[in-house]
């Protein structure tokens, strides 16, 4: 599994393969596309392979625009349960704001996720043709598109009620061709967000949005119970650690763009979510199997025009579990033309014990830093690169 996983997070060729184009998508519409964004490198992008699917909302159902009669009952049906019925906060703040218009915004990215994927396994696209226990399969991931569902409704009602416009979806291009492929990303983006959530309950919490609180926690579990049975699928125990690695909003927002999202085709910016989408950072060659011990890695960050000064003063940044941020040095630091390259330790081996999820990002100021992850976006410049060890 860990193959697959170094696979996706690296963008290599072997995401390459010819896709066939599948322009019958019951839900949601794909077209074939000869460019891709985010997940390739930069290098990558100009030879990029044909016949990659992009996924457009909306959905059959109307969803998420313009929810067809009946549908959202029929949601709550494949959800198998119903969103609260309180009265959504009014009178949040900005950055509780941003709180729901970024969960909206990952909800959607998740929706075209798993809506493409339920499609390619019920027409067994080539790569989707073989998923044992394929009818359980179905099943859950059609409880879990619908859960995203009213996951999204949430949130865009949310801001509705604050008078705030919806988020509205993107075209998305996911770097999988493959079952496997798939649930190794699902896991990989679902592990990212169950880490960030934390960080938006942290903004509600300053803000006094107590039900936001008691709300995201109810779908951190649910987003819990889904990582488990991915991790199920893949073969690893369900649990992957005593406390999950932290995120931040800032992290996430740039993974989804920088992997998920076709660029430009949608305001995935600081005016529409509220945050900006940070230069890319990509693990090179990363050691395989990885494993929990102290080593070398290396990386690649896109530098045009992000960092003109001395590579000396960049700092790389690892968060892993609820470990204060780990600060180490870049080594042999060397520019290109609109990148650079680096190596740098990773302390993976007790008292760290870096198993599961860990996010690294380059800072510059890692003084400003200061043992807290919350002052870590403030001085990133590149990144997130995503790890995961077991
Ligand atoms: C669905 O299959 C197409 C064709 O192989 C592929 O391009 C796309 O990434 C797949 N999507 C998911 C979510 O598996
Ligand atoms: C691994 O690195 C950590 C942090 O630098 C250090 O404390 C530990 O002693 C190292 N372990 C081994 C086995 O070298």
């Amino acid at each position: 599994m860990h193959s697959a996983l170094s696979t996706a997070l690296l963008g290599l060729s072997a995401l390459a393969a010819a896709r066939p184009s599948n322009d019958n998508y019951n839900q949601g519409s794909s077209a074939a596309s000869t460019t891709q964004y985010g997940w390739m490198s930069s290098k990558t992008t100009t030879s990029a392979p044909s016949g990659n699917t992009v996924f457009s909302f909306p959905l059959a159902n109307g969803f998420p625009a313009s929810l067809k009669a009946d549908a959202l009952q029929q949601i709550k049906s494949l959800a198998h349960g119903v969103p609260g019925n309180g009265a959504a906060p009014t009178g949040i703040s900005a950055d509780s704001a941003t709180n729901f218009k970024f969960i909206a915004f990952n909800e959607l990215t998740e929706v075209a996720f798993f809506s493409e994927l339920i499609n390619n396994i019920t027409y067994n696209v080539p790569g989707y043709d073989q998923v044992p226990n394929r009818e359980a399969v179905l099943a859950a991931l059609t409880a879990v598109l619908a859960q995203e569902e009213l996951h999204a409704i949430g949130a865009e009602n949310a801001l509705k009620a604050n008078n705030i416009a919806p988020i509205a979806g993107c075209k998305y291009d996911f770097p999988v061709s493959s079952f496997d492929e798939a649930i190794t990303t699902a896991s990989l983006f679902t592990d990212v967000v169950l880490g960030t959530l934390p960080d938006v309950q942290k903004v509600f919490s300053k803000d006094g949005v107590i039900g936001g609180i008691q709300l995201v926690g109810s779908v951190i579990g649910q987003e819990g119970e889904q990582n488990g049975y991915y991790r199920t699928l893949e073969n690893k125990i369900p649990s992957a650690l005593p406390f999950l690695t932290a995120g931040k909003r800032e992290f996430a927002f740039s993974a989804l763009v920088q992997n998920f999202v076709v660029r430009g085709s949608c305001d995935a910016d600081e005016k529409s979510v509220g945050f900006k989408v940070f230069a890319r950072l990509n693990t090179v060659n990363l050691p395989s199997p990885l494993k929990p011990i102290n080593t070398t890695l290396s990386f690649e960050a896109d530098n045009d025009n992000i960092w003109n000064g001395p590579l000396d003063q960049l700092n790389l940044v690892y968060i892993n579990q609820q470990t204060l941020p780990i600060i180490v040095p870049l080594k042999n630091a060397k520019q290109g033309q609109k990148s650079f390259t680096f190596d740098a330790d990773f302390p993976g081996d007790f008292p760290f014990f870096m198993n599961g999820l860990t996010i690294a990002v380059v800072v510059q100021n890692a003084a400003l830093i200061n043992g807290t992850i919350d002052k870590v976006p403030a001085q990133t410049l590149f990144g997130p690169a995503l790890i995961e060890i077991n």
